[in-house]
This record gives structure tokens, sequence and C-alpha cells, in this order.
């Protein structure tokens, strides 16, 4: 196994520059998943890491030892593909030995069979060895390409969005499996996504990429709880984080026409000195917005439903107070309806504030 460490990487496609300038390093056996939309320049970064792609500037370092000039082949890592690539007409089997078979590797017949053997355990696809690839279901299919990757012991392995094909319920079983591989097997895992719940569910640590950079690295709950920025706040969290354009005056926070106003704490206070006056964005997550039928607090203020969503365990409410829709997380047992009146106080504690201009963390 190795660490990874890319530094100063950039690569450019004609006029797009797919990976401005990055810096990152992923430790020995780290999860270390790449978060970003779709064109934020995950593939590229994992194509360059297996060699597929040259930088135009930069380092690429296995162990610390760059790799810029080393070929793919050599540089023994392995990959899961977006979309995956199993020969159809072969059986399990022969996929699983096909990346044991080139004659560098000079493995035996017999130590190929105990290798096919024991991925296939692991993965639980023992059963279908003798099958041909098309006679499988997706989820099948999926396990067949992690089991290619894994059937030698790479340095690295690389995995670019290997659930993204599959239903609901099997990414569900998938990630946690993928988890368990992980730790069974405690390889170093460079696992790229533009689905935050994969990405918070698996990752030891995460980093957000959009347009080619790196807009945080984190631990999930770092990221959540302190995202550095506004596209990190938005990309992350499901329902979305609230963002309110704000302005402190004395003591409070003041939202819209005095639409809110949220009395801020002595430590805020004393931090946010110097923003007094001047237009924040407010961020407050659904969850952290509490709902109920009566006035409980002082600074709860009242609004009415305007749409409900049921999630099963949980309700999301859309708030609305004048001009501002708030999303919040509520229990279902509050029963509300649209067009109920409630009251809804902002855990202030939780807040997040930006600055507009830079969309930065204050
Ligand atoms: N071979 C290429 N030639 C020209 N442009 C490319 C090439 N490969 C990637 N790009 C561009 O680089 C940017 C990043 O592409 P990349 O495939 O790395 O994104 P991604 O994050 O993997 O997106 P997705 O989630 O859709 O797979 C995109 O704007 C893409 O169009
Ligand atoms: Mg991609």
């Amino acid at each position: 196994m190795a660490s990874v460490r890319l530094a100063s990487l950039t690569k450019i496609f004609g006029q797009v520059t797919a990976i401005d300038n990055i810096d990152l390093e992923i430790d020995d056996r780290e999860f270390f998943v790449l978060l970003g939309p779709t064109g934020a320049g995950k593939t590229t970064t994992l194509r360059l890491v297996a060699g597929l792609e040259k930088p135009d500037q930069g380092e690429v370092y296995l162990d610390n030892v760059s790799v810029n000039d080393v070929s793919p082949a050599l540089r023994d890592v392995a990959f899961v593909f977006q979309y995956y690539t199993l020969y159809p007409h072969y059986t399990v089997r022969q996929n699983l030995e096909f990346p044991l078979k080139p004659k560098f590797r000079r493995l035996s017949k017999s130590e190929i069979d105990a290798k096919v053997s024991e991925v296939a355990k692991i993965l639980h696809i023992e059963s279908l060895l003798e099958r041909e690839t098309v006679n499988l279901s997706g989820g099948e299919m999926q396990r067949v390409a992690i089991g290619r990757a894994i059937v030698r012991t790479p340095k690295v392995f690389l995995m670019d969005e290997p659930l993204s094909n599959l239903d609901a319920k099997l990414r569900e079983e998938m990630r946690r499996e993928l988890t368990r591989l992980h730790l069974d097997l405690g390889f170093t895992f460079f696992y790229v996504t533009h689905d935050q719940i994969e990405a918070m569910t698996m990752g030891d640590r995460i980093a957000v990429l959009n347009q080619g950079k790196i807009l945080q690295i984190g631990t999930p709950d770092k990221i959540y709880n302190s995202p550095e920025n506004v596209f990190v706040a938005k990309f992350v969290g499901s329902p979305t984080i609230n963002l309110l354009e704000a302005s402190i005056e004395t003591n409070t926070l003041v939202v819209g026409k005095k639409t809110l106003v949220c009395t801020i704490s002595e430590t805020q206070r004393n931090s946010l000195k110097k923003y007094s006056k001047r237009e924040l964005i407010l961020g407050i997550r659904p969850e952290d917005i509490e709902v109920s039928r009566e006035k409980k607090k002082a600074d709860s203020f009242k609004c009415t439903v305007y749409f409900t969503q049921s999630m099963g365990v949980e309700d999301i409410l859309n708030l609305r107070i004048d001009d501002i829709v708030l999303r919040a997380v509520v229990p279902p047992k509050l029963l509300t309806g649209i067009g109920d009146t409630v009251y809804a106080s902002i855990n202030m504690k939780r807040s997040h504030l930006f600055d507009p201009k830079t969309n930065k963390r204050l």
C-alpha cells in the first residue's frame, strides 16, 4: 500500500483548465474521497494518478516517489472506471484472472486460482464464477469490476463513481460493503463521487473540488459543520442549507427588512465586530431550526407552513416569513399541514457566516 501526493498539479485541455494547481496528500490506508459536481475534474485527477494523462504542471508522488515518468502499467494502481468495463463474453472467473495473467507477474495456475477464490469470497460472488458477465445484474457486475481491481494488491485503489449506475437500495448496500472492504483489505482508497452521501458515509477525509480547484479538505464532520465557503456549505447536506442575506446591527443579526432578528452570542459578537453594518450571508442548516406549534422562546418567529415533504423519519418543512422561505427538518409527530401557523427559532450557535464578496467563511 502507499500514500499519494499531488503537488501543484495542473491539467489543461485546450481552453479548459480541468485541474488547476491542486495540492493533496492521501495517507497510506486512508479512504479519501474527492467530491464535486459534474465537470469538476474528478476523473481527470484519477487519470493523472494512474498515468493515463500527463500533467501540464506539477507532480504525482506514490510513497513520496515521483511517478511522472513511470508508465501506467508500472505505477501499480488499480482503477475501477465510471462506466465499468468487463469482457462481456468471458466468465466472471476469466475476468478476475485477467489482471493476474501478464507475464511479468509470473504467477502459477494454482496461485491464480487461490487469488480468484479469495476475492470471490470477499465480494460474495463465488456462485457466479462460471457465469458470463453479460448475464449479471448491475450490482453483480459492479462487484466483479471491483474484484478485478483488488485481485492483485495494487499500491492504490482508484475508484471513479463506481456506484453511480446502481439503484438507490443497491447503492446503500454497496456503500456498506466498500467500507467493510476497506477495513478488511487495508488498501489506500482514492474514491471519486458527486454524491455527498457517499462522501460523508465512507470517507475518512473528503476534498471538495469545483472547476478544477480544491475548495476544502477535511473530515466529513469538519466539512459539514465548518464549511469554509458557500459552495461547500451548499454542496454538502440534504436538504440544502438555508442561505440568507443578513447584516449585523448592534447585538443582533438582521435578515431582510427586519423580517428575522437573531440574537448573537458574546463570542460571535466580538469576532464579528469588524463586519458591523456590512452585508453578510447567514447559513443555517435545516436541522438547526427548531419548529413548534406554540411560541416557546422569546426569539422565535411566527411563520406559515408553505410546503411539506414527508421523509418517513422526518418531515421537511418550507416555512414562509414575509418574502423569506426557510427549510426546516422536523419530527413527523409535529403533524403540520400547508397553511398552518408555527413558530421557528434559529440555533445561532450553529449558524455559519460568510462574506458575500469572497464567499468565504468569516
Ligand atoms: N480529453 C479531454 N479533452 C477535452 N476536455 C476534457 C477532456 N477530458 C476532460 N475534459 C474537460 O475537463 C473538465 C473536467 O472533466 P472530468 O471528466 O475530469 O470531470 P468530472 O468531475 O469527472 O465530471 P463527471 O462527474 O461528469 O464525470 C471538463 O470540463 C471536461 O469537459
Ligand atoms: Mg468523471
